[in-house]
């Protein structure tokens, strides 16, 4: 199979009622989509993706006035936050409806649902008579994609077909949440960041700590992986620590002159976060290609998506030999 790419919303739909995967875009990340009811669907979302059956997926619905179809109650936290950022780059977990198959949940109790706020995908959801369930795009611990070419180059020759809605505007995953004792709890961070949960949930809130990087199923240390080992510290110190390798940069503002400009990438010369996560993962797969010994990169700061970010790094960058060389 080679997966054709695609603006036509009436054929991902035929695809889709016919049992089959299409990836859609979202405004975080594109996703591997079927049917979530249909157990053939989820299967060959598990085998596509190489996804261990450990991992459970996240189920997109049209909007949130449909959630009480697929879990069995929602806390007033949540419509606050459904009001403010739904549809968006956010994911409830609540307790699942016997609706929802064991297989989209990996057998847990609960079940992670979201709107994803991109035109295409909402027409399709709207149009569909069953919700899908959509990890993202990539290969299981792989980067996520965020254009067309991204998805066609890891899962082309599984699926048939790419629905094409450009470039995802936020470019990380969706920020995931639930309630615990009453307190709104970020399960990963993502694209709303803590700050504006913050403002709708106040002090209520708990978050991961920092060095806890597993917090939901199927999360694991590493991820995101780049081919090319990713390493993460002050860029100027790596640079001279490794010289005599090949070296590939990626910085949030800074150009280095020791390297090569064909060699790094500057994800915002202004400093700008949110552009610098919309660009992130391209950047890896950019950098990828060029097969450097290694791709040297720094943390953001603690603050709004680059939160996120610094999750993503340092899942991308987890390795033993991380640990044993720095
Ligand atoms: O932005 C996103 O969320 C993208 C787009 C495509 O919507 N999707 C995405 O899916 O990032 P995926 O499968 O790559 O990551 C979903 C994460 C998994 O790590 C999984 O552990 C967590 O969601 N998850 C799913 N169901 C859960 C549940 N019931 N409880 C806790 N975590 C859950
Ligand atoms: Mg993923």
């Amino acid at each position: 199979m080679k997966a054709e790419t695609g603006k036509d919303i009436e054929k991902a739909k035929g695809l889709l009622e016919s049992g089959q995967l299409v990836s859609i875009p979202t405004e975080t990340v594109y996703g591997l989509a079927g049917n979530a009811l249909h157990i053939e669907s989820l299967i060959s979302i598990y085998k596509v993706k190489k996804r261990p059956s450990f991992d459970p997926l996240i189920v997109h619905i049209s909007s949130f006035d449909m959630i009480g179809k697929y879990v069995k109650s929602v806390p007033e936290i949540f419509y606050k936050l459904a009001e403010k950022f739904s549809p968006g780059p956010i994911t409830y977990v609540l307790p699942k409806r016997d609706i929802i198959p064991d297989l989209v949940t990996s057998g847990y109790e609960t079940v992670a649902i979201r709107i994803p706020n991109h035109p295409f995908t909402l027409e399709l959801l709207s149009s569909l008579s069953f919700p899908l369930a959509a990890p993202s795009a990539n290969l299981f611990g792989q980067i996520s994609p965020t254009s067309p070419h991204h998805v066609f180059e890891q899962l082309g020759a599984f699926i048939p077909y790419i629905l094409d809605g450009g470039i995802c505007a936020i470019g990380l995953e969706s920020t995931i949440v639930t309630v615990f004792d009453d307190k709104l709890k970020i399960l990963r961070h993502g694209g709303i960041s803590l700050e504006n949960l913050q403002k709708v949930a106040g002090k209520d809130i708990i978050h991961s700590h920092e060095n806890d990087l597993i917090t939901v199923p199927g999360q694991l240390k590493s991820h995101y992986a780049t081919r090319t080992q990713m390493l993460i510290g002050d860029i100027p110190t790596l640079i001279k620590k490794f010289a005599g390798h090949k070296l590939a940069v990626l910085s949030f503002k800074t150009h280095f002159n020791e390297i090569s400009p064909d060699y790094q990438i500057v994800l915002s010369p202004s400093g700008n976060i949110d552009h610098a996560a919309q660009e992130l993962f391209s950047a890896m797969h950019n950098l990828d290609r060029l097969n450097a010994d290694f791709i040297l990169t720094e943390l953001f700061p603690e603050e709004s998506l680059g939160i996120a970010i610094n999750d993503r790094l340092k899942r991308a960058s987890f390795r033993d030999y991380f640990s044993e060389s720095l």
